[in-house]
């Protein structure tokens, strides 16, 4: 199958060396750079795990990502990469302390500009709780970028968990080495199917903690089949340029963020 549609966005990837799980030298993630830029990617999101400690790795804060990018992007020049990387974030839900009059920290944020967020469950389901974290994120003006919703329990039983969140303004990622196969999970891969089918993916992106990871480029024509050109275009082009840029993505609807039911949720997990 024949088409146009150039993936040059990567909006999930644990690039930074000895960050996180992620690459163990400054070699293993100029790989991963290199590997990513033969895929077609020319901007590539660092998205270091936050509220997560990883015993062999140093402590670094979120304020040490932009730092870390910037020495990135010099050894990628230095080794003749034209890929440039851009700081962000994977949030933990649950570790991030938004609630009440909580700020959002510009590091947190796609590019520091405080108006999209890529966050995680803790665990392997998608618990009520994240409905909140999203709501007091959008209150805050940024909107959520959802990760790897296919590995979760509930969503792999009902996608439609996630319409409160999407009624918020997030947008769902899913994980290119699910839509390839590379990563086996039949429970996964049928989840990710089922969400294209349902048209609840605006962004493909690598997750890629090493370089043998499937990168977005290599799943393009895969993704074209199961929901068309036009769609593929705004997965792959139009909604990561829009997250970059903090723009609304053009599939989503402009929103006021509305508490979801269930309130008083901080006051509950603070005991007050
Ligand atoms: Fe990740």
């Amino acid at each position: 199958m024949e088409t146009s549609i150039l993936a040059r966005y990567d909006l999930h990837c644990h690039a930074l060396p000895e960050w996180d799980d992620g690459p163990d030298s400054l070699d293993d993630s100029l790989a991963l750079l290199e590997r990513a830029q033969n895929a077609g990617t020319q901007t590539l999101v660092a998205t270091p795990h936050v509220g997560r400690r990883w015993k062999h790795r140093e402590e670094h804060q979120s304020s040490d990502i932009p730092g870390a990018v910037e020495r990135l992007n010099n050894a990628a020049q230095e080794r003749g990469l034209t890929i440039r990387v851009v700081p962000g974030a994977e949030l933990l839900m649950g570790a991030i302390d938004i609630g009440g009059a909580g700020e959002v920290k510009d590091s947190w944020t796609y590019g520091s500009k405080k108006k999209w967020a890529l966050i995680e469950s803790p665990g392997m389901t998608w618990p009520t709780f994240a409905n909140h974290i999203v709501y007091e994120l959008a209150r805050r003006g940024v909107r959520s970028v959802l990760a790897h919703p296919e590995r979760y329990v509930d969503v792999q039983k009902d996608a439609n968990i996630l319409q409160t969140a999407l009624s918020q303004g997030a947008a769902i990622q899913v994980t290119a080495g699910v839509v390839s196969g590379q990563m086996n999970d039949k429970n996964m891969i049928k989840c990710v199917h089922n969400l294209f089918k349902l048209g609840l993916v605006h962004l493909v992106a690598s997750d890629a903690h090493m370089a043998s990871h499937t990168m977005p480029g290599e799943v393009v024509e895969e993704v074209v089949a199961r929901v068309g050109e036009a769609r593929a275009r705004q997965i792959f082009e139009d909604n990561p340029r829009a997250v970059l840029e903090g723009t609304s993505i053009p599939s989503q609807y402009e929103v006021a963020p509305t508490a979801p039911s269930g309130g008083g949720f901080w006051s509950r997990l603070r005991g007050k």
